[in-house]
């Protein structure tokens, strides 16, 4: 039974408190205005989506990732999901550039944690604690999250950087467990991280579809092959 389909995925519910989430080969960019189809993104999300959850999991942190059902589709733990974007930034790229006179590339000197609020209406704003506690998230979660971000930030950005590849941002959702703990939802993958190559700098992420810096497949198979190398 499919109990949702989103811009990037399907999500199928099992029984047991699971889902089965399954990637689909749209891309869409500027909050649904551009959009295209590519052959096999799905199933290499789906795959650098694994291999990044296990590394977190190794180190500690609690995911909702349990295991693989097919190419393009992971088994996940059901969570009620706050309606949050949590951003965490460690050097000055896409929107950051138009809140701080920084120019791309800056290295930041600690990482930025930003929350929007998930509403496509909206247009996905960025919110503060006040307007968080407005839509029932309190203030000891929204600082659990955020530490939450602020470490597995710590353990991605050292973990691609010895794959050779810069973690400049990424985008994290968060959710809720029938047992009340806050676990780590929906996926990390070029989808929702940006990812530049250490010494030339190029966009092994969605940046290459967003800006037309030339082909995603390529961009992200180069990624997936420097993960599994
Ligand atoms: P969107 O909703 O932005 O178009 P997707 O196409 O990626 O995004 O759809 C996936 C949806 O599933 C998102 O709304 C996401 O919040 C939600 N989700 C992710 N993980 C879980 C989970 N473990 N339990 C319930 N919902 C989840
Ligand atoms: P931004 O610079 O456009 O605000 O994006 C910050 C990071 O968040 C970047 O790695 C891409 C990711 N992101 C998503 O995953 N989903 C979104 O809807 C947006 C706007 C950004
Ligand atoms: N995910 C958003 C969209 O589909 C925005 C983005 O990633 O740029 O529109």
């Amino acid at each position: 039974m499919k109990i949702y389909e989103g811009k990037a995925k399907k999500m199928i519910l099992l029984d047991e408190g699971k889902l089965i989430m399954e990637f689909k080969d749209d891309a869409t960019a500027f909050n649904g205005e551009k959009k295209a189809k590519f052959k096999g993104k799905g199933r290499l999300n789906a795959q650098i989506s694994t291999i990044l959850f296990k590394v977190l999991e190794e180190n500690g942190i609690k995911t909702h990732f349990i295991g693989i059902a097919g190419d393009n589709r992971l088994i996940v733990e059901k969570l009620k999901i706050y309606p949050l974007e949590v951003v965490v930034r460690n050097v000055v790229a896409g929107s950051l550039k138009k809140r701080l006179p920084l120019d791309e590339g800056t290295n930041l000197p600690e990482p930025i944690v930003e929350l929007y609020y998930k509403n496509d209406d909206l247009g996905d704003p960025m919110i503060n604690h006040y307007h968080a506690k407005i839509l029932g998230i309190s203030e000891s979660e929204l600082k659990e999250i955020e530490n939450i971000a602020l470490k597995i930030n710590k353990i991605l950005k050292e973990y691609f950087a010895q794959k050779g590849i810069i973690l400049v941002d990424f985008k994290l959702e968060f959710g809720k467990n029938e047992r009340g703990e806050i676990i780590l939802g929906d996926e990390i993958s070029p989808d929702t991280c940006r990812l530049w190559d250490a010494k030339t700098k190029q966009s092994l992420d969605k940046d290459v579809f967003r800006f037309d810096k030339g082909d995603l497949i390529s961009a992200y198979e180069e990624l997936y092959k420097r993960l599994t190398a």
